[in-house]
């Protein structure tokens, strides 16, 4: 009998209190930076985000969303042998923050790494993980999206600023005798590197480069628009059903726009899309978890349903799941 993989429980946390895009704004304001309520949601659909605490650590906001997973698949932390993290804002250089998180957790013993790909680390996290426990190498892991962006911002640049978020979010996977994770295809064009990145590192006990995100958001909001269309009908094929067969939609919450263009290309009706961007902004590799665990705890997505997941950001990567519930 095959082995497959199958999400067990999902799990999310977001920090502190959020922030408007009118608190943003004035707090932009005091340093001569201008923008608006109504910029923001016009060209994004974004109306808050949170931000973790200066000091704050992506492996804390990862372990808190770990917590949420663990409790709601009935898994122990010590029966954890993978521990899996998605995220571009890891704590240090190393230790990973999938080694700081699994010390946090009391779960020793088992493989930890981080995944980085960016806005579209979660579902490489996911298919990473999927494929070590069909392998028989894991059996129940924690795959987790953390991310705090705010240290990684230029709040001199409106154009950026103003589009992300913190959090985190985390699924706990299990062995399965029927495929839980029906398909996931991922793919990846360094050649587009610049168009979105932080191209800074530490080297000779400085930080060199530059160590804040740049975002060309034009480029990334035309090729993201393409990619998800194709990978999304590449791995639903791949899953070997239809489109029509698909009950949730979601894609990485980047802007409104580029969701509703990805449904409209695929022909899945918006009441389908989950959509989280208007409250949690742009989380990167958190924002498809955190999405899910949405969905998930408001019973919108309950056992048996099909659901899309989709990534897409800095490589520039992308990559999609098929899980059923
Ligand atoms: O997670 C990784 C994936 N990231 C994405 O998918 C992001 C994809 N890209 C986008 O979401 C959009 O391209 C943006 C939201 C980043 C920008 O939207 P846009 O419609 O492409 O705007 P634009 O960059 O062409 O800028 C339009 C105008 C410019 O002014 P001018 O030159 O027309 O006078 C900007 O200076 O909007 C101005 N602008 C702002 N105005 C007020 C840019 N940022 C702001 C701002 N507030 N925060």
């Amino acid at each position: 009998m095959s082995r497959y993989a199958k999400i067990l429980g999902t799990g999310s946390y977001l920090p502190g209190d959020p922030v408007s895009n009118d608190e943003l704004a004035s707090r932009l304001a005091k340093s001569g930076i201008e923008t608006s309520d109504e910029w923001i949601v016009s060209r994004t659909g974004i109306r808050q985000r949170h931000f973790a605490e200066p000091g704050a650590k992506t492996s804390e906001l990862g372990v808190e969303a770990a917590r949420r997973a663990l409790e709601s698949a009935g898994v122990a932390a010590a029966e954890i042998d993978l521990v899996v993290v998605a995220t571009s804002t890891p704590d240090w250089i190393f230790p990973s923050t999938a080694c700081l998180i699994q010390k946090a957790l009391e779960a020793p013993g088992g493989a930890a790494f981080d995944v980085q790909a960016v806005c579209s680390g979660f579902v490489y996290a996911l298919a990473s993980a999927d494929a070590l426990i069909r392998a028989g190498t894991a059996t129940r892991a924690l795959v987790i999206g953390a991310e705090i962006f705010s240290g990684i911002l230029d709040w001199n640049d409106r154009t950026t600023c103003v589009l992300f978020g913190d959090g985190a979010g985390a699924v706990v996977l299990g062995p399965s005798d029927e495929p839980g994770i029906m398909a996931s295809r991922l793919h990846a064009d360094g050649r587009h590197e610049s168009i979105l990145r932080t191209a800074g590192r530490v080297a000779g006990g400085e930080v060199t480069g530059h160590p804040y995100l740049t975002m060309d958001g034009p480029a990334v909001f035309k090729l993201a628009v393409g990619v998800l269309d194709a990978v999304g009908r590449e791995t639903v094929e791949a899953a070997g059903i239809t489109l029509d067969q698909v009950d949730w939609l979601i894609p990485h919450q980047a802007n409104a726009r580029i969701l509703q263009a990805t449904a409209r290309k695929l022909g899945i009706p918006g009441e389908r899309v989950v959509t989280t961007l208007d409250r949690h902004a742009n989380t990167s590799a958190a924002s498809v978890p955190l999405a899910l665990d949405a969905a998930v705890r408001d019973g919108r997505i309950v056992s048996g349903h099909k659901v899309l997941l989709e990534g897409v950001g800095g490589g520039f990567t992308w990559g999609a799941s098929l899980v059923r519930m």
